[in-house]
């Protein structure tokens, strides 16, 4: 009797355990389960991550062959870079196009001074050097840019010694326009038509050569001639300082009533910015207020200065200098890639740092590091970081 009521005894303490050790592990294990959820959830999504293989540091980085093009343009945009004719003949450049560009843009080369700097005559040797190197290497060409009041030569403006009558400046903004669509049909997919008509002060249109002549129709005018010349290319107004408040509301105004016709594809925003500005916010706010015209929105000319102010004087570039361009670049590339359905190019102003516009200006001889490669070609911290996602 005793023997069985202490073997029975035995028994349950023995399954009472065995069951305190099951639900003991049941719990360790919805604990560990509901922590695990936690954390995922918890992520900073933009975050330094080891969840892809993506290089980290310049000797990873000689170690794989993608580039910018494999990380962003299937999933998000088109990566360019703005480039001179003679970096299709230096190997170094090269290398850097090829592997990271899906997209070029003549930097200077398709402007009206070097296309047609006399009346009639036609330049087209440079601009097509850079169009063949483009095509020869899949990628696509952004056209830059048709009408400007700058880098356009005086002859347009004259006739014997006058001024020329408006219906005379339009003619040949229209002969131009013909000539240059025409020719690189088929191999240029988007122009920028007119590039920085809007004013940033009070008034609506800068006051330039174009303007005065002929008031706001010659834009209306560009946008038509181009449209005709070639149906199938994507036309863009381009500007800068396209995301500050004001001006924004008169670009608004100028790309609505382009649409309204038909004649406008899309908007350039320059992107000449610097490591402080401009705000997330801004950016933001900008790009839902131009999407609802259904239009694409290309980053036309990024850089950012590491000058926050024009006139800052010359800094080297320390540690410090490093990180803040590295954290601007993240914040403005996490932005494009969350705005991606209106986002689909996003073009560099240059290739390396040495050859940056901003070098010279606005003060001559400051030096500047605003883009990803640095003066020996290799790819500055700010590269790692935006590639990170
Ligand atoms: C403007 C023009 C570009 C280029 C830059 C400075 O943004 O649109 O073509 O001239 O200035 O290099």
């Amino acid at each position: 009797m005793f023997v069985t009521i202490f073997t029975n005894t035995l028994y349950i303490t023995k399954v009472t355990n065995s069951l305190r050790f099951l639900m003991t592990s049941v719990y360790k294990i919805l604990i560990t389960v509901l922590m695990l959820a936690v954390m995922t959830s918890c992520k900073k999504p933009e975050s330094p991550g080891d969840d892809n293989n993506r290089p980290k540091n310049l000797e990873e980085y000689y170690m794989v062959n993608e580039g910018l093009k494999d990380y962003f343009a299937a999933d998000y945009f088109d990566m360019g870079m703005a480039i001179a004719p003679e970096a299709v003949d230096d190997p170094d450049d090269m290398e850097l196009m090829i592997r990271h560009c899906s997209s070029l843009t003549a930097e200077n080369v398709m402007k009206w001074s070097t296309l047609q700097p006399t009346e009639g005559t036609f330049n087209f040797s440079y601009a097509d050097k850079i169009v063949n190197f483009a095509i020869a290497n899949a990628m696509k060409v952004r056209g830059h840019t048709l009408c400007w009041h700058q880098q356009v030569p005086s002859w347009i403006f004259e006739d014997n010694g006058q001024a020329a009558t408006k219906e005379l400046v339009l003619e040949r903004l229209r002969t131009h326009i013909q000539m240059v669509v025409t020719h690189f049909k088929g191999k240029v997919y988007a122009w920028d038509v007119v590039n920085e008509a809007i004013d940033d002060g009070s008034g609506i249109y800068k006051p330039t050569t174009w303007y005065n002549i002929c008031g706001d129709e010659y834009i209306i005018e560009a946008f038509k001639a181009a449209r005709e010349a070639d149906p199938d290319a994507k036309l863009f107004y381009n500007d800068y300082s396209a995301t500050q408040p004001t001006k924004s509301e008169k670009i608004f105004d100028l790309l609505e009533k382009l649409k309204n016709q038909d004649l406008v594809d899309g908007l350039g925003m320059e992107g000449h910015w610097n490591i402080d500005a401009p705000a997330s916010e801004t950016i933001t706010a900008a790009l839902n207020k131009y999407g609802t015209l259904g239009i694409e929105i290309h980053i036309t000319e990024m850089d950012v200065s590491v000058y926050p102010n024009t006139s800052d004087p010359q800094v080297d570039y320390t540690t410090s200098i490093e990180s803040s361009l590295a954290a601007a670049y993240s914040r403005f590339f996490n932005l494009f890639r969350s705005n991606r359905d209106y986002i689909s190019s996003v073009t560099f102003w240059g290739i390396t740092d040495a050859h940056s516009w901003l070098n010279n200006w606005p003060i001559p001889g400051r030096t500047n590091y605003p883009l990803l490669f640095n003066s020996d070609h290799e790819p500055k911290k700010v590269y790692f970081w935006i590639i990170d996602f």
